[in-house]
Parts: C-alpha cells; structure tokens; sequence
C-alpha cells in the first residue's frame, strides 16, 4: 500500500508570535524534529510539506538537503489549514493509497504512533491517534455551563490522522463546496458518513500552539535527548 504523509507546516502562528514550526529546538527547526519518523518508517513512502509561500524556495531547499532518501515535495499552503492540508493532498502522487496527516508542530510524533495509525486504517476510513481526556470536559455559553460531558467518552484527537484517499479527497472538496472548516481532518469525513477509528496516542505528542506550550516541548525534548 502507498503511503504518502503530509504535514501542513504553513501557519503563521499567531497565537505563539511567530513561526513556531521553524522556531530552532535542539539546534535544528522544529520542522525537522517533526519530519524525522516520517524519514525513518518503512511504511511512508513519499512525504509533502506545506509552508508558508514567502518560505518556499528557502524551505525546499533546506529540506531537499535532509530529506534523500525517500521523495520530498514542499507546496505552498493556503490561508487555513484545511486549505493546506488540500494543497498537500494534491500533491500526493496519483498512486498513493492512503494520506497520513501530521501537524508540523507535533514534533513528538514517534516511527511507532505513525505505523500504530497507519497499520489500524486497514478496518476503517480512516484512524486517528487520540488520547482519552482526563479533565472533564463542559460545554459552554459566555459565562455559563450548559452541560458536563460524560469524561469516559471524551477523546482528544491529534495527529498523525490516516486516511484512505479517494475518501479525505471527497470529504476536503465537500467541505470546500459547503464552506465548513473543521478543526481536523476526521471530522469532515465523519459529517459524511466515513468511518473513522482512534488509536491511543500519546501524552508526549502535544501540539505547540501558546508559548507556554514551547516550556513544555522543550523540558520534553530535553529529557527525551539527555
Ligand atoms: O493553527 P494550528 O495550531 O491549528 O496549526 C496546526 C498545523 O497546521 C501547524 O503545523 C500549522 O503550521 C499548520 N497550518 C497550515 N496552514 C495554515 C494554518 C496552519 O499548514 N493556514
């Protein structure tokens, strides 16, 4: 089965106040943390990176010089990530099977939690890595609780999502013709019908969005490379 990953690394990280997908860890963009699994595993193919247009040519370079051993392709993203995740999409090429979409800023993502992902699409749609949630979770409305959600159902979805592609292809340019945005990719296949399965992921595979975030990555990189 062919495997292509694409990972949207084209925001502009507003809440954070900068690039955060570049900002330097270890000595190296976090990008590159990032793309290392996905260099490494045996099941991924091919891999597209979507960044930022102004960073393109800089960018392809740069990656082109990493990444040899298996084929890279960089596209410009668009201005959400669902549109970059599209632009990734059709950059996979026409023999692919299935599109493992990975966020840039989940740079904890592990060659296991990829194959884990990728092995369980087999039975589904598509599978995501999730964590079960261990803070009750309430719905809200301005100051108020409307209603406290049974916590033994709630998962948080992350990424890697894998996907078979005809499916993610219809469920993007659907969601494109009907304007909806979804916060991830799962979830504009689920308005669909797809089946969608989770695998369990990890607690070290968090998503840099705030500064606060970047402490944290940072103790977590540092023990993982002590
Ligand atoms: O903005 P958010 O935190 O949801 O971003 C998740 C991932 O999507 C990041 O890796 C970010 O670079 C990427 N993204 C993108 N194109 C956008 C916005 C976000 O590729 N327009």
């Amino acid at each position: 089965m062919k495997i292509t990953a694409v990972i949207p690394a084209a925001g502009s990280g507003e809440r954070f106040g900068g690039k955060k997908q570049l900002k330097i860890m270890g000595g190296r963009p976090l990008l590159f943390h990032t793309l290392k699994p996905f260099i490494d595993s045996e099941l991924i193919n091919e891999i597209v990176v979507v960044v930022p247009e102004n960073d393109m040519s800089q960018l392809s370079r740069e990656l082109k010089s990493m990444i040899s051993v298996k084929p890279m392709t960089v596209v410009a993203g668009g201005d959400t990530r669902q549109k970059s995740v599209f632009n990734g999409l059709k950059a996979a090429s026409d023999s692919s099977e299935l599109i493992c979409v990975h966020d840039a800023v989940r740079p904890f993502v592990t060659k296991d939690l990829i194959e884990k992902a990728v092995n369980a699409c087999r039975d589904h749609d598509g599978v995501i890595v999730a964590q079960p949630s261990t803070d009750t979770i309430k719905k809200v409305m301005e100051d108020q609780i409307l209603e406290t959600l049974p916590r033994e159902t709630i998962w948080r979805a992350q990424t890697p999502q894998v996907f078979c592609k005809p499916a993610l292809q219809e469920a993007l340019e659907l969601a494109e013709a009907e304007e909806i945005q979804g916060t991830d990719e799962a979830s504009l296949l689920e308005r669909i019908g797809y089946q969608v399965g989770f695998v369990e992921g990890s607690s070290l595979n968090i998503k840099i969005t705030t500064e606060e975030d970047w402490l944290f990555a940072e103790a977590i990189y540092n023990r993982l490379n002590d």
